[in-house]
């Protein structure tokens, strides 16, 4: 049996993660790793773990999500699971787990999915790649929170040791019995 990681990503850093992550289960597990938008057609036969990784963007994870859980909680609910959350909101370390980073938190909250685990990660700022509009946006709110205001500046804040712990944990799952 496979685990299954899926990622809903804009700018790339949450599929980079997920990759990571695959590539660290590597030795304990074979993954395949799916991007939510399209991930129409799953065979579900062949997973017995299932992760979701997912960014936020203006306060918001993307729709599909939410619209992905609901369509596939069974199939989520008799596996082995986890869930992470990427956003910039996580560079503060006392904003990177899921009770104290509001989005995540919202999340589990109203999610009829509970994960078996949950990590946040700090994501990445990349100015440079921004829309004109975007990256005004971005660095006002860098600018009310304390963060980097230098749009000529690129910064990955993402703890990869932090991503290699959760990435053990999530293999380590007991598995559930079909
Ligand atoms: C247009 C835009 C809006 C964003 N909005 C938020 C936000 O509301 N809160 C936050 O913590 N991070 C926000 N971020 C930061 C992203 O979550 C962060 O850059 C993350 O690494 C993006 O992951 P992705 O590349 O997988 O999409 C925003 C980034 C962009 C470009």
């Amino acid at each position: 049996m496979k685990a299954l990681i899926l990622f809903s990503s804009r700018d790339g850093q949450t599929r980079e993660i997920a990759s990571y992550i695959a590539n660290a289960l590597k030795e304990k597990q074979a993954s395949d790793v799916m991007n939510l938008l399209h991930a129409e057609t799953i065979d579900w036969c062949q997973y017995d773990r299932v992760l979701i990784g997912a960014s936020i963007r203006y306060g918001n994870f993307h729709p599909v999500v939410t619209k992905f859980v609901k369509q596939h909680l069974r199939e989520l609910q008799q596996r082995s699971s986890g869930f992470f959350s990427v956003n910039l909101t996580a560079r503060k370390p006392e904003k990177r787990t899921p009770q104290t980073n509001a989005y995540t938190r919202k999340f589990l909250l109203h999610s009829l999915w509970q994960p078996d685990c949950c990590a946040v990660f700090a994501g990445a700022l990349r100015y440079p790649q921004y829309r004109w509009f975007d990256r005004v946006m971005i660095q006002l709110i860098m600018r009310m929170t304390g963060g980097e205001t230098d749009t000529t500046k690129e910064v990955e804040y993402t703890d990869w040791e932090q991503v290699r712990r959760f990435a053990k944990e999530f293999a380590q799952l007991p598995g559930k019995s079909p």
